[in-house]
Protein backbone atom coordinates (compact mmCIF):
# COMPACT_ATOMS: atom_id res chain seq x y z
CA UNK A 1 0.00 0.00 0.00
CA UNK A 2 1.08 3.58 -0.55
CA UNK A 3 0.45 6.61 1.58
CA UNK A 4 1.39 9.69 0.19
CA UNK A 5 4.27 12.44 2.23
CA UNK A 6 3.50 14.70 5.06
CA UNK A 7 3.47 18.16 4.14
CA UNK A 8 6.80 19.95 4.91
CA UNK A 9 7.55 23.34 6.26
CA UNK A 10 10.92 25.54 6.77
CA UNK A 11 12.44 25.01 3.38
CA UNK A 12 11.93 26.23 -0.31
CA UNK A 13 14.31 24.22 -3.20
CA UNK A 14 16.58 26.20 -5.08
CA UNK A 15 18.42 25.19 -7.61
CA UNK A 16 21.59 24.83 -6.01
CA UNK A 17 21.00 23.32 -2.23
CA UNK A 18 17.90 24.42 -0.27
CA UNK A 19 17.02 27.85 1.01
CA UNK A 20 15.65 27.87 5.15
CA UNK A 21 12.30 29.76 5.88
CA UNK A 22 10.76 30.66 9.30
CA UNK A 23 8.14 28.59 10.16
CA UNK A 24 4.13 29.65 10.00
CA UNK A 25 2.59 31.13 12.84
CA UNK A 26 0.73 29.79 14.52
CA UNK A 27 2.86 26.51 13.70
CA UNK A 28 1.15 23.39 11.77
CA UNK A 29 0.03 20.62 13.94
CA UNK A 30 1.49 18.38 11.61
CA UNK A 31 3.78 17.99 8.95
CA UNK A 32 7.49 17.66 8.67
CA UNK A 33 9.79 20.62 9.48
CA UNK A 34 13.12 21.24 7.44
CA UNK A 35 15.84 23.14 9.99
CA UNK A 36 19.20 23.23 11.23
CA UNK A 37 20.01 21.78 15.00
CA UNK A 38 21.61 24.03 17.70
CA UNK A 39 25.05 22.17 16.14
CA UNK A 40 24.18 23.49 12.41
CA UNK A 41 23.46 20.24 10.94
CA UNK A 42 20.34 20.33 8.86
CA UNK A 43 17.81 17.67 10.18
CA UNK A 44 13.85 17.13 9.45
CA UNK A 45 11.50 16.99 12.51
CA UNK A 46 8.50 16.08 12.29
CA UNK A 47 5.60 17.83 13.82
CA UNK A 48 3.22 16.41 16.76
CA UNK A 49 2.58 14.28 19.59
CA UNK A 50 4.60 11.30 19.95
CA UNK A 51 7.02 12.04 16.91
CA UNK A 52 9.98 10.67 16.48
CA UNK A 53 13.85 12.04 16.84
CA UNK A 54 15.06 14.65 14.15
CA UNK A 55 16.87 12.47 10.88
CA UNK A 56 19.73 13.95 9.75
CA UNK A 57 22.65 11.98 8.09
CA UNK A 58 25.95 10.96 9.66
CA UNK A 59 28.00 8.35 8.53
CA UNK A 60 29.66 7.75 12.14
CA UNK A 61 26.92 6.72 13.43
CA UNK A 62 27.21 3.03 14.68
CA UNK A 63 24.87 1.48 12.05
CA UNK A 64 27.53 3.15 9.39
CA UNK A 65 30.21 1.87 11.20
CA UNK A 66 28.92 -1.22 11.14
CA UNK A 67 27.87 -1.76 7.31
CA UNK A 68 31.58 -0.53 6.49
CA UNK A 69 32.91 -3.61 8.62
CA UNK A 70 31.16 -5.58 6.09
CA UNK A 71 34.17 -5.08 3.51
CA UNK A 72 33.96 -6.46 0.04
CA UNK A 73 32.78 -9.64 0.92
CA UNK A 74 29.29 -8.40 2.05
CA UNK A 75 25.93 -8.68 0.18
CA UNK A 76 26.51 -5.49 -1.53
CA UNK A 77 30.37 -6.15 -2.45
CA UNK A 78 28.87 -9.55 -3.84
CA UNK A 79 25.96 -8.68 -5.64
CA UNK A 80 27.82 -5.18 -7.33
CA UNK A 81 31.06 -7.64 -8.52
CA UNK A 82 33.29 -5.55 -5.96
CA UNK A 83 33.96 -8.87 -4.28
CA UNK A 84 35.79 -10.10 -7.68
CA UNK A 85 38.33 -7.45 -7.66
CA UNK A 86 36.19 -4.80 -9.56
CA UNK A 87 36.55 -1.03 -9.00
CA UNK A 88 32.85 -0.32 -10.83
CA UNK A 89 31.54 2.86 -12.22
CA UNK A 90 28.56 2.82 -10.47
CA UNK A 91 25.42 4.68 -10.65
CA UNK A 92 23.35 4.43 -7.59
CA UNK A 93 19.54 5.94 -9.32
CA UNK A 94 17.89 5.88 -5.73
CA UNK A 95 20.54 7.75 -3.60
CA UNK A 96 18.54 8.69 -0.48
CA UNK A 97 20.61 9.32 2.02
CA UNK A 98 23.57 7.87 0.31
CA UNK A 99 24.59 5.17 2.59
CA UNK A 100 24.73 2.52 0.15
CA UNK A 101 26.45 5.30 -2.26
CA UNK A 102 29.38 5.79 0.54
CA UNK A 103 29.61 2.33 1.22
CA UNK A 104 30.42 1.15 -1.87
CA UNK A 105 32.79 4.26 -2.65
CA UNK A 106 34.64 2.49 0.48
CA UNK A 107 34.62 -0.42 -1.32
CA UNK A 108 36.46 1.37 -4.23
CA UNK A 109 33.43 2.24 -6.67
CA UNK A 110 33.56 6.05 -8.75
CA UNK A 111 29.68 6.60 -7.76
CA UNK A 112 27.29 9.11 -9.50
CA UNK A 113 24.62 9.45 -7.03
CA UNK A 114 20.86 10.58 -8.01
CA UNK A 115 17.83 11.89 -5.64
CA UNK A 116 15.25 13.46 -6.80
CA UNK A 117 13.56 15.03 -3.86
CA UNK A 118 15.36 18.12 -2.34
CA UNK A 119 15.62 17.57 0.77
CA UNK A 120 16.58 14.35 0.65
CA UNK A 121 19.29 15.51 -1.90
CA UNK A 122 20.61 18.79 0.88
CA UNK A 123 20.42 16.19 3.78
CA UNK A 124 22.92 13.51 1.41
CA UNK A 125 24.87 16.47 0.47
CA UNK A 126 25.37 18.06 3.72
CA UNK A 127 26.02 14.29 5.63
CA UNK A 128 28.52 13.68 2.76
CA UNK A 129 30.33 16.84 3.41
CA UNK A 130 30.96 15.92 6.57
CA UNK A 131 32.56 12.77 6.43
CA UNK A 132 36.17 13.03 6.90
CA UNK A 133 36.09 15.94 9.11
CA UNK A 134 38.51 13.87 12.36
CA UNK A 135 38.39 10.53 10.05
CA UNK A 136 41.05 8.52 8.17
CA UNK A 137 42.32 9.31 4.34
CA UNK A 138 40.04 6.16 3.36
CA UNK A 139 36.85 8.03 3.96
CA UNK A 140 37.89 11.23 2.30
CA UNK A 141 38.68 9.03 -0.29
CA UNK A 142 35.44 7.28 -0.64
CA UNK A 143 33.74 11.29 -0.18
CA UNK A 144 35.31 12.42 -3.32
CA UNK A 145 34.45 9.34 -5.64
CA UNK A 146 30.54 10.35 -4.65
CA UNK A 147 29.05 12.76 -7.40
CA UNK A 148 25.85 13.90 -6.02
CA UNK A 149 23.07 14.65 -9.26
CA UNK A 150 20.33 16.46 -8.88
CA UNK A 151 16.46 14.90 -10.77
CA UNK A 152 15.34 11.91 -11.95
CA UNK A 153 17.48 9.15 -12.44
CA UNK A 154 14.57 7.48 -15.23
CA UNK A 155 15.36 10.82 -17.32
CA UNK A 156 19.16 10.99 -16.18
CA UNK A 157 19.91 7.48 -17.52
CA UNK A 158 17.49 7.94 -20.77
CA UNK A 159 19.77 11.10 -21.50
CA UNK A 160 22.43 8.83 -21.31
CA UNK A 161 21.30 6.37 -23.62
CA UNK A 162 20.38 9.18 -26.52
CA UNK A 163 23.89 10.23 -25.66
CA UNK A 164 25.31 7.35 -26.55
CA UNK A 165 28.39 7.79 -23.92
CA UNK A 166 29.42 4.39 -22.11
CA UNK A 167 27.00 3.00 -19.70
CA UNK A 168 27.69 2.87 -15.66
CA UNK A 169 29.34 -0.75 -15.17
CA UNK A 170 26.70 -1.18 -12.62
CA UNK A 171 23.78 0.64 -11.66
CA UNK A 172 22.03 0.23 -8.64
CA UNK A 173 18.33 0.57 -7.62
CA UNK A 174 16.62 0.59 -3.56
CA UNK A 175 13.45 2.50 -4.89
CA UNK A 176 10.95 2.83 -1.63
CA UNK A 177 9.48 -0.18 -0.21
CA UNK A 178 6.44 0.04 2.06
CA UNK A 179 8.34 0.48 5.56
CA UNK A 180 7.81 -3.09 7.18
CA UNK A 181 10.75 -4.81 5.70
CA UNK A 182 12.86 -1.63 5.13
CA UNK A 183 16.17 -2.30 5.14
CA UNK A 184 17.28 1.32 6.11
CA UNK A 185 17.50 1.79 10.05
CA UNK A 186 13.49 2.61 11.77
CA UNK A 187 14.03 6.12 12.28
CA UNK A 188 15.50 6.81 8.87
CA UNK A 189 12.80 4.49 7.06
CA UNK A 190 9.82 6.28 8.85
CA UNK A 191 11.49 10.16 8.38
CA UNK A 192 12.31 8.99 4.87
CA UNK A 193 8.93 7.60 4.04
CA UNK A 194 7.09 10.50 5.47
CA UNK A 195 9.32 12.86 3.24
CA UNK A 196 9.04 10.86 -0.01
CA UNK A 197 5.47 8.66 0.61
CA UNK A 198 5.65 5.30 1.15
CA UNK A 199 6.51 3.73 -2.06
CA UNK A 200 6.09 0.50 -3.60
CA UNK A 201 4.91 1.96 -6.72
CA UNK A 202 4.99 -0.55 -9.23
CA UNK A 203 4.76 1.88 -12.30
CA UNK A 204 7.89 3.95 -10.96
CA UNK A 205 9.64 0.70 -10.22
CA UNK A 206 9.52 -1.02 -13.63
CA UNK A 207 10.38 2.96 -15.22
CA UNK A 208 13.71 2.66 -12.94
CA UNK A 209 14.04 -1.00 -14.03
CA UNK A 210 13.61 -0.37 -18.01
CA UNK A 211 15.83 2.60 -18.32
CA UNK A 212 18.11 1.03 -16.15
CA UNK A 213 18.36 -1.96 -18.22
CA UNK A 214 17.97 0.19 -21.54
CA UNK A 215 21.64 1.26 -20.90
CA UNK A 216 22.96 -2.28 -21.04
CA UNK A 217 25.22 -1.81 -17.93
CA UNK A 218 27.25 -5.34 -17.20
CA UNK A 219 24.78 -5.57 -13.73
CA UNK A 220 21.77 -3.78 -12.67
CA UNK A 221 21.41 -4.62 -8.78
CA UNK A 222 18.25 -4.23 -7.28
CA UNK A 223 18.02 -4.08 -3.00
CA UNK A 224 14.47 -5.59 -1.78
CA UNK A 225 13.49 -6.43 1.64
CA UNK A 226 14.01 -9.89 2.05
CA UNK A 227 10.49 -11.46 1.38
CA UNK A 228 9.34 -8.80 -1.32
CA UNK A 229 8.29 -9.63 -5.27
CA UNK A 230 11.12 -9.20 -7.48
CA UNK A 231 10.89 -5.71 -9.07
CA UNK A 232 8.57 -5.54 -12.08
CA UNK A 233 7.89 -9.35 -11.44
CA UNK A 234 11.21 -9.79 -13.18
CA UNK A 235 13.06 -12.92 -12.05
CA UNK A 236 16.92 -12.98 -11.25
CA UNK A 237 19.84 -13.75 -12.41
CA UNK A 238 21.17 -14.12 -9.19
CA UNK A 239 20.15 -14.03 -5.41
CA UNK A 240 22.04 -12.54 -2.62
CA UNK A 241 20.38 -12.73 0.23
CA UNK A 242 21.05 -11.37 4.34
CA UNK A 243 18.53 -11.44 7.32
CA UNK A 244 16.06 -8.86 6.38
CA UNK A 245 17.13 -7.42 2.75
CA UNK A 246 17.88 -9.15 -0.09
CA UNK A 247 20.01 -7.84 -3.46
CA UNK A 248 18.62 -9.35 -6.95
CA UNK A 249 21.40 -9.40 -10.11
CA UNK A 250 20.41 -8.69 -13.21
CA UNK A 251 22.83 -9.41 -15.79
CA UNK A 252 21.36 -7.24 -18.85
CA UNK A 253 24.52 -8.07 -21.10
CA UNK A 254 24.34 -12.00 -20.94
CA UNK A 255 21.88 -13.91 -23.29
CA UNK A 256 19.78 -15.04 -20.43
CA UNK A 257 19.62 -11.87 -18.92
CA UNK A 258 16.69 -9.46 -18.18
C1 LIG B 1 14.81 3.80 -0.11
S1 LIG B 1 15.50 5.35 -0.52
C2 LIG B 1 17.15 4.95 -0.93
C3 LIG B 1 18.06 4.83 0.26
C4 LIG B 1 19.51 4.74 -0.17
N1 LIG B 1 19.81 3.48 -0.82
C5 LIG B 1 20.46 4.97 0.98
O1 LIG B 1 21.38 4.15 1.17
O2 LIG B 1 20.31 5.99 1.70
C6 LIG B 1 14.85 5.72 -2.10
C7 LIG B 1 15.19 7.12 -2.60
O3 LIG B 1 15.10 7.11 -4.01
C8 LIG B 1 14.61 8.36 -4.43
N2 LIG B 1 14.06 8.13 -5.78
C9 LIG B 1 13.03 7.34 -6.12
N3 LIG B 1 12.83 7.34 -7.45
C10 LIG B 1 13.79 8.14 -7.98
C11 LIG B 1 14.12 8.56 -9.30
N4 LIG B 1 13.42 8.14 -10.34
N5 LIG B 1 15.19 9.38 -9.46
C12 LIG B 1 15.91 9.81 -8.41
N6 LIG B 1 15.63 9.47 -7.12
C13 LIG B 1 14.59 8.65 -6.91
C14 LIG B 1 13.59 8.75 -3.39
O4 LIG B 1 13.38 10.16 -3.37
C15 LIG B 1 14.26 8.23 -2.11
O5 LIG B 1 15.01 9.22 -1.49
Amino acid sequence: MTRAPLPRYGSDPLEEGLSLTPLPDPPPEEGLVVERSPEGHLRVRRLGPGAPGALLVDHRSPESARRFSEGKKGLLGRATGIARGSRPVLWDATGGLGRDALQLARLGATVTLWERDPVVRALCREGLERVGEGEDELAQAARERVTVREGSAVEGMAEHLRSGASPPEVILLDPMFPERGSALPKLEAQMLAALCGEGGCPEEERALFEAAVALRPHRVVVKRPRHAPEIAGQPADQRFEGRSVRFDLYLPRTPSGA
